[in-house]
C-alpha cells in the first residue's frame, strides 16, 4: 500500500515516521521546500514534493494541514486522484470538515487523532506519538465500508484506540473534553497574567508548580489551532462555553454566601466523577 500524506508537521510528520517504520512507502506533500527537505532527512517521508500530482499513486491520502486548509486540499487533489482513491483527513473539528469534503470527494473518511504536544512543525514529528491513544472516525451514512476499512486499518496500526461515531457527535464530545480545556486553560494564565501587583505576579511565577502546569498546559500551545477550533466548533465551543460560565457562577455564589456545605457536595461530586473522563490512566 502507497500512502500519501499532504501537511508535513506534527501530525502528518509522526504519522509519517510509524507509517513508514512498518514498511509503508510515503509520499509526502508540504507547502515549504524546507519542511520537505527536513521531512526526508528525518525519513518521515519516501519522498516529499510542494506539488499535490506526486500523489497520484496513493492509495490513502492523509490530509494533516490547519483545518482551514483541509477541504481546500481535497478539491485541489480531485484531478489526480483515481476513483477509487481513499482520502481521510485528521482535523480537531468534524462536522463541517466531514460535511465539504464528502460532498467534494465520496471516498472521503474523516478523522481525529487525539494526540498532540504543545509543539508544532515537522521537527516536533515523533514516533509512537499515536500508541495509546484514541483514533476517532467519522464516517457519514453514505461513507462506503471500502474506504472506512483502510482507514481504520491503518489508523489501528499506529497502536491507536479505535471510535466510531457521527462527526457531530465528535465535536460536541471534544468541545467538552478538549476544547473547553484548551480555552479555560488559556483564560487561567491570561486571569494571572492580569494581576497588576508585579510583585505578585513575579512571586505567583516562581511558586507555579505542578498544579499550574497541568491546569495550564493546553492552555499554552499553538495559537493558531486554537483559533481555528474555536471557528470551526464554534456553535459547540460556545455551548460548553456558557455552561462552564454557568458553573463558575454557581461556584462564585456558594462563595460569596460562604455555601460551604453545598461548595462541598459539588466538590466531593467532582471528586469521584473525575476517574470517569480518565479510565485508562492511573488517576492523582
Ligand atoms: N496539534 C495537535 O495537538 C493536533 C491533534 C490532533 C489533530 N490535529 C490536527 O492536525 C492538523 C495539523 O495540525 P498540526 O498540529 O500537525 O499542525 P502543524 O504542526 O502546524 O503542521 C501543519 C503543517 O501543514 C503544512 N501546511 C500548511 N498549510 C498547508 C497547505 N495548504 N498545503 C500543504 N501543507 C500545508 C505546514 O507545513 P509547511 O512548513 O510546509 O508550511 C505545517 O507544518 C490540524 O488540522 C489539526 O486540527 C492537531
Amino acid at each position: 500500500m502507497k500512502v500519501g500524506i499532504v501537511g508535513l508537521g506534527l501530525i502528518g510528520g509522526s504519522l509519517g515516521l510509524d507509517l513508514r517504520s512498518q514498511g509503508i512507502t510515503v509520499l509526502g506533500v508540504s507547502r515549504r521546500p524546507s519542511t520537505c527537505q527536513i521531512a526526508q532527512h528525518r525519513g518521515v517521508v519516501d519522498e516529499a514534493s510542494m506539488e499535490l500530482a506526486s500523489l497520484k499513486t496513493a492509495d490513502v491520502i492523509f490530509i494533516c494541514t490547519p483545518l482551514t486548509a483541509i477541504a481546500p486540499t481535497v478539491e485541489q487533489l480531485i484531478p489526480f486522484l483515481s476513483p477509487h482513491t481513499i482520502l481521510t483527513d485528521v482535523g480537531s473539528v468534524k462536522q463541517s470538515i466531514a460535511a465539504a469534503c464528502s460532498s467534494l470527494w465520496p471516498n472521503f473518511v474523516g478523522g481525529h487523532p487525539m494526540a498532540g504536544t504543545a509543539e508544532q512543525g515537522i521537527d516536533a514529528a515523533q514516533h509512537q506519538l499515536f500508541a495509546g491513544a484514541p483514533y476517532v472516525l467519522t464516517p457519514l451514512p453514505t461513507t462506503p465500508t471500502e474506504a472506512l476499512q483502510p482507514v481504520e486499518h491503518l489508523a489501528r496500526s499506529l497502536g491507536s484506540k479505535i471510535y466510531t461515531c457521527s462527526p457531530e457527535i465528535h465535536d460536541r464530545a471534544v468541545a467538552l473534553i478538549s476544547h473547553l480545556p484548551l480555552l479555560v486553560s488559556a483564560g487561567l494564565i491570561e486571569t494571572c497574567l492580569g494581576e497588576s501587583d508585579l510583585k505578585v505576579l513575579q512571586l505567583a511565577k516562581q511558586l507555579a508548580s505542578s498544579g499550574f502546569r497541568d491546569t495550564s498546559r493546553v492552555g499554552g500551545g499553538n495559537p493558531e489551532l486554537g483559533v481555528a477550533i474555536a471557528r470551526y466548533n464554534r456553535e459547540q465551543v460556545l455551548r460548553s462555553l456558557y455552561h462552564y460560565r454557568q458553573t463558575l457562577e454557581r461556584l462564585i455564589e456558594q462563595i460569596e454566601e460562604e455555601q460551604w456545605e453545598e461548595l462541598e457536595q459539588i466538590l466531593q461530586s467532582t471528586q469521584s466523577a473525575r476517574p470517569d473522563f480518565l479510565q485508562d490512566e492511573a488517576v492523582e
